[in-house]
């Protein structure tokens, strides 16, 4: 159904979504690390709501450039098109794009076309009273993306269970491939097993906010990722924001 793409180097193809297969490993992030909040600069209006800083953002920075290079290396010079799914990935999406970019000024100084065509999707999951659940799609015309390799951008892979009914629903669509970017993969008992292909850290099982990831629409401005305290969940509990 996916056609092998031809610069393929370190994995044989991209042809069962989900499976991660051939992927390098993401960063492992132990369950116990993290550093104090007072090695960081944190914004006053999030100081009663944090635990610890998980991973610092230079380090995020470091970890999306050579995502980059990976995806690039994988690609090579065929079109992409990348589908940032909203608004949690939006940190991750807008800094792996500059960074192509960069990739693509440095490396092809004689290209004739972009380096990606992007795109914009947001998610909901309904759980009715069956356990399937129901997905909604709000986005652009996503028919554009038959015979398109596709490159999902996702902020965290946590049950998966969003991104497995998303695969499903873009296979419909017959591209000719389905790749897997996530910035986080987090270690649950929940997983459904699904894995991405590009993934910058494993992180343990905690709610993780910042670097555009939010606990009910709060902490995306924050920089750090960070795990939030009880105390945080009970304030912002409300999803009306
Ligand atoms: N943080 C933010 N958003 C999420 C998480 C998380 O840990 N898991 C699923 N969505
Ligand atoms: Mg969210």
């Amino acid at each position: 159904m996916y056609s092998e793409p031809p610069s393929s180097k370190h994995r044989p193809t991209l042809q069962n979504p989900g499976s991660g297969e051939g992927r390098s490993e993401p960063v492992y992030i132990s369950d116990d690390t993290g550093y104090a909040l007072s090695h960081f600069l944190l914004p006053s209006h999030y100081q009663l709501d944090l635990e610890r800083v998980l991973i610092p953002a230079g380090f995020i920075l470091d970890r999306i450039e050579k995502l980059a290079h990976d995806i690039k290396t994988f690609y090579g010079d065929q079109d992409l098109h990348v589908l940032c799914i909203l608004k949690g990935s939006r940190g991750f999406f807008n800094h792996l794009l500059s960074y192509l970019n960069k990739i693509h000024m440095y490396g092809r100084p004689y290209a004739t076309s972009p380096p990606y065509m992007e795109h914009y999707v947001r998610l909901r999951s309904y759980v009715g009273t069956d356990s399937s659940g129901q997905l909604e799609v709000i986005a652009e015309d996503l028919s554009i993306l038959k015979n398109k390799h596709v490159l999902i951008v996702e902020d965290i892979i946590d049950t998966g269970n969003t991104l497995t009914k998303f695969c499903d629903y873009l296979r419909a669509i017959g591209p000719k491939s389905i790749g897997i970017a996530s910035l986080l993969e987090k270690r649950t008992d929940k997983s459904n097993g699904f894995r991405g292909d590009f993934v910058g850290f494993s992180c343990p099982d905690a709610f993780v906010v910042g670097f555009s990831l939010d606990y009910n629409e709060m902490f995306r401005d924050l920089e750090h990722l960070c795990i939030i305290n009880d105390q945080a969940k009970q304030r912002y509990s409300s999803k009306r924001r």
